[in-house]
């Protein structure tokens, strides 16, 4: 890099536009708290301003504002390493109008990078690369202190409704011209403004000032300073990159499908170039777990096999030779070598998270709920939901059944239908089963309660009381038998 060793330690304030409406989304949620990838659009810019090391992140709200501000500090009070601030626009007059509002939060000291709090995938290399720019210029006679007005562009090839970079004889940039306002040969122009720009702060200020509304739209463009730079003779770069997606917003439920789409076809693809095998990279999504807030993350061992429709939220692990069935959802889990996770699966371990051990076989309809603890070999059949409880090595429960807040130990076959009391309608209590013992099916373990090593459990059992090591337990009426017995018949109608 060609930037002065002092241009590189600028302050960096990042400029979020976070003000508008939406309206073509026709939600109640302000259209920056919609979701891409599990995670609210303005978060997704918001960490931009992490990953760059930012001073400070000014958000500009207006329409939804409060709503806005409380989700934004409740992001930043866990993830939060820069100052962020908030600016009130209303009404809103425009994007010029906007970033006015954020000056008397600014320092002139650093460099201003205006983001969108609707357009969520631009890379932070990206946006290193435009900084450089804005910081590397050399002063000219009329900038005495340096740097550059960088602009983000993108050649499109349908360009409607963007800015157009209006360049010299020369190739040099001399102005946008928004598409409402451009000429018919300006609107052949495919080079467009993203929306995103750099710039020293102490140039902004003035420019600022000097922005009418004498447009079409009568708005406050900020588009405007490109000619006001070009006037003042500071110098305007275009970092223009081909990668259409890292620009491209949010406006519409269509559009926020298209952009989830290629976001998660790229995490699929990066997956797969690590060797993962997805039976189709079309159907398969990495998301922020929306509960916990965790981020989502897959971390995948040698040989892992994902077939279609499977969903992963927050952070999820899977062991070398893990295979995932279709249709699975699973969140903050971890799953060891070997497991085998069949069809229809539902893992989710909000908090406290999910364990499956080396080489057990899950599903398929299996529910595994938050504190799970499966052992290696454990056997957790269909239609089976564990939740807050440790199954050892080798433990079964293969059809029906519910196992919550139990100690389950090493090799404990558990019968169909069989479920443990675990709540008195106040409290919650334990139920222990240690090793080598067999429940029977349809049973009722009414906890607290023990059963002991080895230990049988006849099935249809209803148990209150602990059944010792090596003993039979059985709770249930006796049978009956009445020989030769008459069944009733229908009576005829009168
Ligand atoms: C803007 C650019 C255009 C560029 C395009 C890229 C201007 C004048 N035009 O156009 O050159 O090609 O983005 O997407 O800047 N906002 C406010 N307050 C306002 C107006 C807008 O906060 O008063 C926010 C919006 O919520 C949005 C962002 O600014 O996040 C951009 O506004 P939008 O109206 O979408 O800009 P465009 O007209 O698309
Ligand atoms: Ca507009």
């Amino acid at each position: 890099m060609t930037a002065p060793m002092n241009a590189s330690i600028k302050p960096l304030d990042i400029l979020i536009m976070a003000a508008g409406k939406g309206t073509r989304m026709h939600s109640r949620l302000p259209k920056v708290l919609q979701r891409l990838a599990g995670r609210p659009l303005l978060q997704h810019v918001l960490d931009q301003a992490a990953h760059l090391q930012a001073r400070s992140a000014i958000v500009i709200t207006g329409h939804g504002a409060t709503e806005v501000e409380a989700a934004s500090a409740g992001w930043i009070r866990v993830e939060g390493q820069f100052d962020l601030k908030f600016a009130r626009q209303e009404p809103q007059l425009g994007t010029g109008h906007a970033v006015q509002q954020a000056l008397p939060l600014l320092a002139g000291d650093g460099t201003v990078v205006v983001l969108s709090g609707d357009v969520p995938l631009t890379q932070p290399d990206t946006l290193r690369a435009l900084i450089a720019a804005s910081q590397a210029a050399s002063a000219t006679s009329a900038s005495v202190s340096g740097g550059a007005l960088a602009l983000l562009t993108v050649t499109l090839p349908d360009p409607t409704g963007y800015g157009r970079i209006v360049r010299n004889e020369g190739g040099a940039v001399q102005g946008i011209v928004e598409h409402k306002d451009a000429s018919a040969a300006q609107r052949a122009i495919t080079e467009v403004y993203s929306g995103i720009l750099a710039v020293p702060a102490h140039l902004l200020a003035p420019w600022l000032g000097r922005l009418s509304n004498d447009n079409v739209q009568g708005e406050f463009y900020l588009t405007d300073i490109v000619a006001m730079a070009v006037q003042d003779g500071v110098p305007v770069l275009a970092h223009r990159i081909d990668d259409a997606l890292q620009v491209a917003g949010v406006n519409s439920p269509v559009q926020l499908a298209e952009l989830e789409r290629a976001h998660q076809l790229r995490q699929a693809r990066a997956l797969m170039e690590q060797g993962v095998r997805l039976a189709d990279p079309a159907r398969f999504d990495v998301r922020d777990d929306k509960r916990s807030g965790a981020r989502g993350q897959l971390v995948c061992g040698q040989d892992v096999d994902i077939d279609v429709g499977c969903i992963f939220a927050g952070r999820v692990e899977l062991g070398e030779g893990v295979q995932i069935g279709a249709h699975c959802c699973i969140a903050n889990a971890t799953i060891a070598a070997g497991a085998i996770v069949h069809p229809y699966t539902h893992i989710d371990g909000e908090q406290a998270g999910v364990t499956v051990g080396a080489g057990a076989l899950i599903g398929p309809f299996a529910r595994l709920r938050p504190g799970a603890q499966l052992g290696r070999e454990v056997h957790i059949g269909n239609f089976v939901e564990v939740k807050n409880s440790t199954l050892a090595d080798g433990a079964k429960a293969n059809h029906l059944a519910y196992v919550g807040d139990a100690t389950v130990g090493e090799r404990v076959n558990y019968g169909a239908g069989s479920i443990t009391a675990n709540y008195d309608g106040a409290n919650k209590h334990r139920t222990v089963i240690e090793a080598d013992a067999h429940i029977g099916s349809n049973c009722v373990l009414v906890a607290p309660v023990t059963i002991g090593a080895g230990a049988t459990v006849g099935a249809g059992s209803t148990i209150t009381k602990a059944v010792p090591a090596g003993a039979l337990g059985v709770a249930r009426g006796k049978q009956m038998l009445l020989a030769h017995w008459a069944r009733p018949t229908k009576q005829p109608k009168p």
